[in-house]
């Protein structure tokens, strides 16, 4: 590294660190570089996989433990570690609360965590107390208990938890943060996005039974999986760091698509053919912020229907249409009043963390590359010793959604407060800075 590289790696890391609140982290930046992050991984399924394999492409990482009630599933992930030149992991396969032995080990920096949704927040809140950075995949928490959870055990034993928000980091949401941090679309008013994507396959065995989130869908009403669309429209709208989510209020559709899929499944006299679902097959929320801004929200995944996050930017110059790879932007946009293509936008403020990073994260990541940058991004912060780039606040405010949109629907889609989980430090929070890796 040269040294201006140096000097402004440095700088960068102490300019984090002071963010953080979680004081100057010691070291130099080779000290940094060289630094070994080893990784417990709990939940070694489709994703905890994926995952493992990013860390495992990451230099300096190293996974010493797993852990899964599958025992097929942990033989799986420790042959994928020795097959990449590295020491078997120790498995952990003793039942659903194994992970509490994992945390407790002594040669390990980080614990990151891929099981189903119900158990993100008790293995975050073990990793933490036991002095361990914590990383959860989407969403972190289920109910408003666990969001404070999180939030209390992450300000009790200083420990960050990170939940892995990769959308936040594909190539076109960072280049629209750029745009939005540099002032092209104007001040920020409004943004709709949704996850909008079928995944009834995923909700029905095929011995014929429900998945563990088919089990979550016929028993809750709401929007359950909010964070893919919400993470990026909290760093574009600075919420925590200068605005607040304040009231939310949510309507769900009936309830069709589950049923008829097991009907195609399995026959029309099957149980589950024949029983009802809570979830209704499109749920629709708006939010709105402190300082004015608005958001709508989609769940959108229990119906035939491509994928699309739909990604619309609005601010008082003009508007993103991502999903729809439109653009209008007031003085820019060649004619008055008519679209004209997004995509070229993306290269012309291309993310500088997109820049750095793209050649890496295209090869060893899924989603474009978003999910290298995420987990890079998580590794870097535990290497620091600094706070991890989402935090716990965003965590538990993205996550919230579930439990509020739940609320709301089951009170026929009446307005709920949001909390504020910064407790009044969204007022001074600085907004997400636009830098390289
Ligand atoms: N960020 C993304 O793009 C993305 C994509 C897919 C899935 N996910 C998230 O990843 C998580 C896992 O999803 P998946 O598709 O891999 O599911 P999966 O069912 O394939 O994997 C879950 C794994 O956890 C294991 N498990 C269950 N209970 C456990 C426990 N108590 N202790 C240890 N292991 C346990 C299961 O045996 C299984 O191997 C979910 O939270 C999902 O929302 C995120």
């Amino acid at each position: 590294m040269d040294e201006i590289t140096r000097r402004a790696f440095v700088q960068r890391s102490a300019t984090a660190a002071a963010v953080a609140g979680l004081g100057a982290a010691a070291g130099t930046a080779e000290e940094y570089t060289l630094k070994p992050v080893r990784v417990g991984l709990v939940g070694v399924g489709n994703r905890g996989t994926a995952l493992l394999n990013t860390l495992l492409s990451l230099p300096g990482v190293s996974v010493p433990a797993v852990c899964d009630i599958d025992a097929a599933a942990a033989t799986r992930a420790q042959d994928l570690v020795e097959k990449a030149g590295a020491k078997r992991p120790e498995a952990y396969t003793a039942g659903e609360r194994d992970w509490e032995r994992l945390c407790l080990r002594d040669d390990l920096d980080a614990v990151v965590t891929a099981t189903p949704w119900e158990w993100h927040t008790p293995v975050m809140l073990a990793a933490m107390r036991a002095g361990k950075y914590g990383a959860t995949e989407v969403p972190a928490a289920l109910t408003m208990e666990e969001c404070w959870d999180l939030v209390k055990t992450s300000e009790e034993t200083g420990k960050p938890c990170m939940m892995l928000e990769n959308v936040n980091y594909f190539e076109n949401v960072l280049a629209v943060m750029r745009m939005v941090r540099e002032g092209v679309l104007g001040e920020m008013l409004h943004f709709e996005a949704g996850y909008q994507h079928e995944c009834r396959s995923y909700y029905f065995t095929e011995e014929g039974g429900l998945t563990w989130r088919g089990r979550h869908l016929a028993e809750k009403n709401g929007n359950l999986y909010p964070t893919h669309p919400i993470g990026p429209i909290a760093w574009w709208g600075n919420v925590n760091r200068g605005d607040r989510f304040v009231t939310l209020s949510s309507v769900s559709t009936k309830s069709r698509g589950l049923k008829s899929y097991a009907a195609e499944k399995y026959g029309a006299e099957h149980p589950l053919a024949k029983r009802d679902y809570a979830m209704g097959d499109v749920n629709t929320t708006l939010l709105r912020t402190e300082k004015g801004m608005t958001v709508t929200l989609y769940f959108d995944m229990c119906t035939p229907r491509p994928y699309d996050l739909i990604f619309r930017v609005q601010g008082t110059n003009g508007l993103l249409m991502v999903g729809n790879d439109k653009a209008y932007i007031d003085k820019i946009s060649p004619e008055d009043h008519a679209w004209e293509p997004f995509a070229p936008y993306v290269k012309k403020y291309a993310h500088p963390l997109w820049k750095d990073l793209e050649a890496e994260a295209v090869k060893n990541g899924g989603h474009g590359g978003g999910d290298y940058i995420v987990v890079q991004q998580f590794v870097q912060a535990v290497r620091k010793g600094v706070q991890t780039p989402q935090d716990v606040y965003d965590a538990a405010t993205w996550s919230a959604i579930v439990p509020l949109t739940m609320d709301s629907v089951a009170k026929g889609g009446t307005q709920v407060e949001f909390p504020d989980f910064t407790k009044g430090k969204w007022e001074t929070n600085p907004p997400i800075p636009v830098m390289g890796a």
